[in-house]
């Protein structure tokens, strides 16, 4: 039997990176796309030329054609601007809806079984976005950012606890800007909630780094914004969907009443399986996690409203 197929949009870091991670981890083979030509033929090319040297069986193509990407059984949207310094997520909406409404009809039309995963900012809204387009079950169309939120967080928390990062099991949720809500109770180092471990004058500016965590990269690369940690992340989210893990991972996906909130995407932890979003268990929150996860959510649904004339 072959590999799984995967589709990658966007050739650029983020997209690139999870390509890689992909192949070399042998979960899939990747079609890798871009509207630039060479670009992802490039890119897939120079990635086949390692595969005698790292040793992984999988194969990566890149093309501008997405009639390549037929029957794909994962697509990870990755394309669209990425932030500068000075600029919000948000500021990325009207362009970055333009590109991703156009290669999700593509995508779909393409793969119409597939299990889409976005990744492109601002991503919540982009992720209701690739939903409304693809008309596909709201448990096939999810997005990349609380992986990415919690992974940064237990990085943080690893230094300050000097521990290794993996020892930290976190937990972040809401929607991926300034208004996410690490949840410190309910994540382990070694199994111990990490409020047991850390007082809260320790744990806030934690916290707060984990919020500003996209922009302190923007800031330092200057010229574009995180790719390794945001591309391992999604691969997490496509692993777990490849290999019927049904992990739960922090997830973008569609809320149906859970935790107060109805008919918007948002951060929240989600089973993940063949199938997409399997279950969302709800977790004990304070009623001030509550509130900061319904605003969050709140800021979402605003956005979304922006979109009624891309949609
Ligand atoms: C980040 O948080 C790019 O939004 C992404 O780094």
């Amino acid at each position: 039997m072959g590999y799984p197929k995967v589709t990658v949009v966007g050739a650029g870091f983020v997209g690139a990176t999870a390509a890689q991670r992909i192949v070399e981890k042998e979960l899939a083979d990747v079609v890798l796309v871009d509207v630039v030509e060479g670009l992802p033929q490039g890119k897939a090319l120079d990635m086949m030329e390692s595969a005698p040297i790292e040793g992984f069986r999988t194969r990566i193509s890149g093309t501008n054609d997405y009639a390549e990407t037929k029957d794909s059984d994962v697509i990870v949207i990755t394309a669209g601007l990425a932030r500068k310094p000075g600029m919000s997520r948000d500021d990325l909406l009207a362009k970055n809806a333009e590109i991703i409404s156009g290669i999700t009809k593509n995508c779909v039309e393409a793969s119409p079984n597939a299990i889409i995963i976005t990744v492109t900012n601002p991503l919540d809204v982009m992720t209701y976005l690739a939903w409304k387009v693809s008309n596909f079950p709201t448990r096939r169309v999810m997005g990349m950012a609380g992986a990415l939120d919690s992974a940064r967080y237990a990085y943080f928390l690893s230094q300050e606890l000097m521990c290794l990062p993996s020892d930290v099991d976190p937990m972040v949720l809401g929607g991926h800007g300034d208004q996410m809500v690490p949840v410190p109770q309910h994540t382990k180092v070694k199994g111990k909630p990490v409020t047991e471990c850390l007082q809260p004058d320790v744990l806030e500016p934690i916290n707060q780094r984990t919020r500003d965590g996209g922009i302190e990269i923007v800031q330092l690369l200057k010229t574009g914004s995180a790719y390794y940690a945001p591309s391992a992340s999604a691969v997490r989210m496509v692993k777990a969907v490849l290999q019927n893990t049904g992990d739960v991972i922090p997830s973008c996906v569609y809320l149906t009443g859970q935790y107060g909130i109805k008919d918007v995407y948002c951060g929240v932890p989600a089973r993940i399986g063949r199938e997409g979003v399997m279950e969302i268990p709800e977790i004990e929150l304070t009623d001030q996690q509550k509130q900061d996860l319904k605003a969050s959510a709140e800021h979402v649904r605003e956005n979304c409203e922006k979109l009624k004339i891309a949609v």
